[in-house]
């Protein structure tokens, strides 16, 4: 394409776009604008946006059904995805976030560009996030089926906007939890172990001081996989899912025992292992997908990611036996 390797010397400023838009190389769309802005783009292709329709846990899900109500946020450059499978594989492209009537979007205009854009301040804001990831469940309005804006709002807007913390220097790469060290910073972990009587009682205390959301938060069916055992008997490990444990109807919330928003406390486990003499191994990971029905989920991988990780030696304070 002209005007690629030198975009100083770029083509006519229409030209430019019309050929960025029409220049499709199946799965990627992005190949058209990140022919010239090849940072963005290398980011953008390791992103779980690159992967929202492709991604084999979305497939998964999406399968049996086909329901287009879930279209607009996986594949919004698409309007029916069996008909347009090449629109569909773009997910959640560059033209999703700065195309708006053919003029791209951006923070600021540089009068460089070889195609129109326009100033737009909220493509800073949470104005830009919000339309996918803030919605109700369709038959429960007020029911959060993404929740995080909600969440971050009532945190009082804590860590500023979504882009401080997924956009550092704006990588387009979106890190957030498939990302090691966002999980890692995420939570300040605190383990206990005691005796008590015969058992360790293990007591995990969790505050979400990383975040601006709880933790998790997003999908449903996200949780944290909180697991412990004595050195040495892994086979007799504990763990606890924390996460939305949705009932039936599926948008009816049972339980919510993640671990809340920065300012709206802790969150605190105990498991009780059998045994008293020796130290405790504890692990605490992110999973994602479905556990309620395993099938659809065949063939999937959705190895649970490493949150924290430790040991735990038992407190030697005796309690008096029961
Ligand atoms: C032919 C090369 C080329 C193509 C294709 C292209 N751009 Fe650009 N774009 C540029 C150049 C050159 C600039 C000037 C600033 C710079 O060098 O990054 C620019 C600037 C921008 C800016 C900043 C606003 C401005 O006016 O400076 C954004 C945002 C942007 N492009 C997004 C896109 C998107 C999204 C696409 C695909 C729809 C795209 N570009 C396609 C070359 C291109
Ligand atoms: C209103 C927008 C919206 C709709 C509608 C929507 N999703 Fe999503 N989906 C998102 C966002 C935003 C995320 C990112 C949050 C996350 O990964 O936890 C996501 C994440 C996911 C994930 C990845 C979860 C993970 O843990 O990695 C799957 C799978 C998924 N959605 C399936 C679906 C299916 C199937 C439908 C239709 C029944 C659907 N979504 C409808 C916005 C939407
Ligand atoms: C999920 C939304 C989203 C997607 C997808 C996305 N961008 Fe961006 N982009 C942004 C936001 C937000 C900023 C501003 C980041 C900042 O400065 O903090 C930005 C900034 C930019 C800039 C710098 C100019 C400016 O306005 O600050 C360029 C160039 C750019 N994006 C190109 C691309 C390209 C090329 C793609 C596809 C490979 C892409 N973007 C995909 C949201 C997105
Ligand atoms: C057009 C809809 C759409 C828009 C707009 C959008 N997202 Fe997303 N986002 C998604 C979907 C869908 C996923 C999940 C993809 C998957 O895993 O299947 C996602 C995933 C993510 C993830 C990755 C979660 C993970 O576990 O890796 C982060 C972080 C994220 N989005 C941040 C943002 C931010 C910040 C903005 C605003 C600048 C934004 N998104 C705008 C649809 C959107
Ligand atoms: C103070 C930093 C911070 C801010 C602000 C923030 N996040 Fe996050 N976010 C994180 C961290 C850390 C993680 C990784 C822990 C996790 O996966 O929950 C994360 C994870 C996520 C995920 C993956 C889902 C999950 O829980 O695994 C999504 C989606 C997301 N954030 C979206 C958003 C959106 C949308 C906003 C703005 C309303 C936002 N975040 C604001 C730090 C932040």
């Amino acid at each position: 394409m002209a005007g690629c390797a030198a975009p100083s010397a770029a083509p006519a400023p229409e030209a430019g776009l019309v050929e960025a838009v029409e220049t499709v190389e199946p799965p990627w769309h992005a190949r058209g604008c990140g022919d010239c802005h090849a940072a963005q783009r290398d980011a953008w292709l390791r992103s779980a946006h690159a992967r929202a329709w492709t991604g084999a846990l979305f497939q998964a899900e999406w399968g049996p059904r086909h329901d287009p109500f879930c279209v607009p946020c996986h594949a919004p450059r698409a309007t029916d995805p069996d008909e347009d499978p090449e629109a569909a594989a773009r997910g959640v492209s560059c033209e999703a976030c700065h195309l708006v009537d053919s003029v791209v979007r951006a923070t600021a205009v540089s009068g460089e560009a070889p195609h129109p854009s326009r100033a737009d301040a909220t493509l800073r804001t949470v104005a830009a996030c919000e339309g996918c990831h803030q919605v109700d469940f369709p038959h429960a309005p007020g029911v959060g089926l993404q929740d995080t804006v909600r969440e971050w709002r009532a945190a009082g807007e804590i860590g500023g906007a979504c882009q401080t913390c997924h956009m550092p220097d704006g990588d387009h790469a979106f890190p957030g939890g498939h990302d090691p060290a966002m999980l890692a910073s995420a939570l300040d972990v605190v383990v206990q172990a005691e005796r008590e009587g015969l058992d360790t009682v293990v007591r995990f205390t969790l505050r979400a001081t990383g975040a601006g959301h709880a933790v998790p938060t997003g999908d449903i069916f996200r949780r944290l996989v909180v697991r412990a055992w004595r050195e040495g008997d892994e086979a007799r490990a504990l763990e606890r899912e924390l996460g939305r444990h949705m009932g039936h109807p599926l948008w009816r919330e049972v339980r919510d025992d993640r671990v809340p928003a920065p300012g709206g406390g802790e969150r605190v486990v105990e498991l009780r292992l059998l045994g008293r003499d020796r130290p405790v191994r504890w692990t605490i990971a992110m999973a994602s997908g479905s556990s309620h029905d395993p099938r659809r989920l065949e063939g999937v991988t959705h190895t649970p990611r490493p949150v924290a990780s430790g040991v735990a030696q038992v407190d030697e304070r005796p309690t008096p036996l029961r």
